[in-house]
């Protein structure tokens, strides 16, 4: 991230635009991420305009990294305006653009905020963030050691 992408990010993280609940919202969405274990839940009010249901208002609240609440800062400012199909079509580039382009490691904090306004408008257009893992039966069985990891495994109940 070049110095003026991390001045905006901070910026925004620092003065977040449309911070907290909406009382009386019209849609609510609530995603997390696996990989992270950030959250972020996205309010949307809607009003007509010209013949068209549109975006009146957006809110977002997080526990989520700075870059994710910067997103959610310029990403609920962009959406205002916008019908559920047009904001429904952002991605999570889009939402952050005025931010300037992430880097790799930070692109999911957009995809965060892109499926929370998803989660709220559609839930069933929000992709999962990470394959589901299929349960094996204790959860020593689903690791495999690879590189420097080294598991401790304590002896069970009663053997000791
Ligand atoms: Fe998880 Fe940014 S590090 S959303």
């Amino acid at each position: 991230m070049s110095d003026d992408q991390t001045k905006a990010v901070e910026e925004a993280a620092k003065n977040p635009k449309n911070l907290g609940e909406m009382e009386g919202a019209d849609a609510v969405g609530t995603v997390g991420r696996s990989d992270c274990g950030d959250m972020l839940r996205m309010w949307v009010k809607f009003k007509e305009e010209n013949g068209r249901k549109v975006i009146d208002r957006a809110t977002f609240q997080t526990f989520g990294c700075q870059t994710a609440i910067a997103v959610a800062s310029v990403a609920t400012e962009m959406i205002r305006g916008k019908t559920s199909a047009e904001a429904l079509s952002m991605s999570g580039e889009q939402l952050s653009s005025p931010l300037g382009p992430l880097p790799p490691m930070k692109i999911h904090c957009a995809q965060l905020v892109e499926d929370a306004l998803k989660s709220a408008l559609d839930p069933a257009a929000v992709k999962p963030a990470a394959p589901a893992i299929a349960s094996g039966p204790t959860l020593a069985d689903q690791i495999t050691p690879s590189g420097k990891v080294k598991i401790n495994l304590l002896p069970k109940s009663g053997s000791a």
